[in-house]
């Protein structure tokens, strides 16, 4: 896969990232109050299931985190108990988009999950988002249904 812009790197979330993880997160949706232990218990169970949940991000020269973005590794009975990838809850810094960072982290969960043996990744987006996720090699496969609670 190609390289980052110079100065960026890309790693798994650290406990220590949350409010930069959260505020980075905010151009996505609803973050909510998000309290330390709320953080620390979420951050320990996803830490367990780390071979269902990887959760990454892309830090500048300073640290400080740009993007995020997460796979799910979903295990099935079809497909002769196949795995399918969920790719969520990507996020890139509003003052960052535009510099590949997007694409980097989309290549780096394609990445994870075809070497964890998902035969496809699938995600749910905005119409607004299609060309990025083509871009990305992802095609239109159909429209996604929700019932909110
Ligand atoms: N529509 C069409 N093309 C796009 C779009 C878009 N919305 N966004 C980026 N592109 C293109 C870029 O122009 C670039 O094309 P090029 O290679 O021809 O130059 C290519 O896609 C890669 O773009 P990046 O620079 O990697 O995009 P960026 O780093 O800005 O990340 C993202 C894109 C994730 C959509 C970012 O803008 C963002 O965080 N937006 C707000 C939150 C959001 O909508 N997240 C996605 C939700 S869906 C989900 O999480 C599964």
């Amino acid at each position: 896969t190609s390289a980052l812009p110079s100065g960026y790197t890309i790693r798994e979330l650290q406990k220590t990232d949350k409010a930069e993880v959260l505020s980075v997160l905010a151009v996505l949706t609803t973050v909510g109050d998000i309290t330390e232990s709320a953080w620390d218990e979420r951050f320990e169970y996803i830490s367990k299931h780390d071979d269902t949940y990887t959760i990454l991000c892309i830090v500048d020269d300073a640290g400080k985190v740009c993007a995020t973005g997460s796979l799910i590794v979903e295990r099935k009975f079809i497909r002769n108990c196949g795995l399918v990838g969920h790719i969520e809850d990507i996020a890139v810094a509003k003052e960052q988009q535009g510099k590949k960072l997007g694409l980097r982290m989309i290549n780096a969960l394609d990445y994870i999950a075809e070497k964890a043996g998902c035969y496809k990744s699938i995600l749910d987006c905005s119409e607004s988002n299609q060309g990025f996720y083509e871009k990305c090699g992802f095609k239109f496969a159909g429209i996604e249904m929700a019932h909110y609670y």
